[in-house]
């Protein structure tokens, strides 16, 4: 019997996992959209439960009781059956006593599917914090880009992970829609800040919102599309001119949010965060500053996913 953790290469989880130990519950994604590479060399399944609680079982043996955080692989764990997402949750609680919390990664059509007692019970069990891909709030693009959701369903699908008290993580791409098209650039960013607007809370709890910028990996359609010319990728001028308009257009009811705004992902060209909206004028003035100070942009072969 090995005592090793099993892996599917590459594995896919959120930069601020990174430190949280990581358990293949899923492989691959259940979606294929345009952009992604989640699943391109993958077969998309479910592992068992017996697989994942031997896993736990050997993490528990390599880490001891320094187990914090457990992030649920792949691209999409919360596809997974509540029973068994209930089951391997309840039994990593088990086994790590510091164990603070576990997350996975979720398409909001997936969480639509869960009922709020289902959703309810997971957080009660320890999942506690899910990343969404929204990418953007326009449904043209969203369609363009075969996200296979629209912006009513990130917004039902946020309000449904609040309700169960369960910390949502978003995340959109700059420059989803290309350089071919400005108006495309511009709806995307006002239909994305009416979004996050959107779903604010009218409570004081943290949510996290944050801007990658979207990287071209060979293999995904969009790749496919840009070597035949139907795709053009933004510079980083417009980049930034994109997320200018995304941040000059947040304007929250409640003036007491706690939503946690980063874009200093390795992707980006500029590093930004703050706390969406009180920081929204000291936002605009890096942005300026990166606009006119192209020299201070992380250079183009630095950049990566
Ligand atoms: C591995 S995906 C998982 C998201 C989750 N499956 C969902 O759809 O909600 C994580 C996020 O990485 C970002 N991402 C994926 N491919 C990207 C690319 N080529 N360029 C920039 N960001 C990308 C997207 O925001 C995506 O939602
Ligand atoms: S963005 Fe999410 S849903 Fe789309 S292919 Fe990637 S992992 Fe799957």
């Amino acid at each position: 019997m090995s005592n090793q953790i099993y892996y599917c290469k590459p594995v896919f989880r959120p930069p601020s996992e990174a430190r949280s130990l990581l358990i293949q519950l899923t492989e691959g994604c259940t979606y294929q959209c345009d952009f992604c590479m989640s699943n391109l060399r993958k077969e998309f399944r479910i592992r068992s439960v017996d697989a994942v609680k031997k896993d736990l079982d050997n993490a528990r043996k390599i880490y001891g009781m320094n187990v914090n955080r457990i992030f649920f692989l792949d691209g999409n764990a919360m596809v997974t059956p509540t029973n068994k997402l209930l089951e391997v949750t309840n039994y990593a609680f088990e086994l790590f006593p510091n164990l603070e919390r576990c997350g996975v990664y979720a398409h909001s059509k997936d969480i639509l599917k869960k009922s709020d007692e289902q959703l309810a019970k997971l957080s009660k069990a320890g999942l506690k914090i899910a990343y969404v891909g929204f990418e953007s709030g326009y449904d043209a693009l969203l369609n363009a880009v075969n996200k296979h959701a629209t912006k009513q369903d990130h917004i039902e699908a946020s309000k449904k992970l609040m309700n169960a008290n369960i910390t949502l993580s978003a995340t959109l791409i700059n420059g989803l829609g290309g350089a071919n098209n400005p108006e495309i650039s511009e709806k995307h960013a006002i239909e994305s800040a009416d979004l996050v607007n959107t779903i604010c809370p009218d409570d004081e709890r943290l949510w996290y919102v944050a801007f990658l910028t979207l990287m071209v990996p060979p293999g995904t359609e969009v790749f496919k599309k840009k070597v035949t010319g139907r795709f053009q990728e933004m510079n980083s001028t417009q980049i930034l001119q994109e997320l200018k308009i995304f941040i000059s257009n947040i304007g929250f009811k409640n003036k007491n949010a706690n939503c946690i705004f980063r874009s200093n992902h390795a992707s980006n060209y500029l590093p930004l965060k703050g706390i969406l909206e009180r920081d929204k004028k000291k936002i605009l003035n890096v942005i300026d500053y990166g606009l006119s100070h192209q020299e201070s942009l992380r250079p183009e072969f630095y950049r990566a996913l």
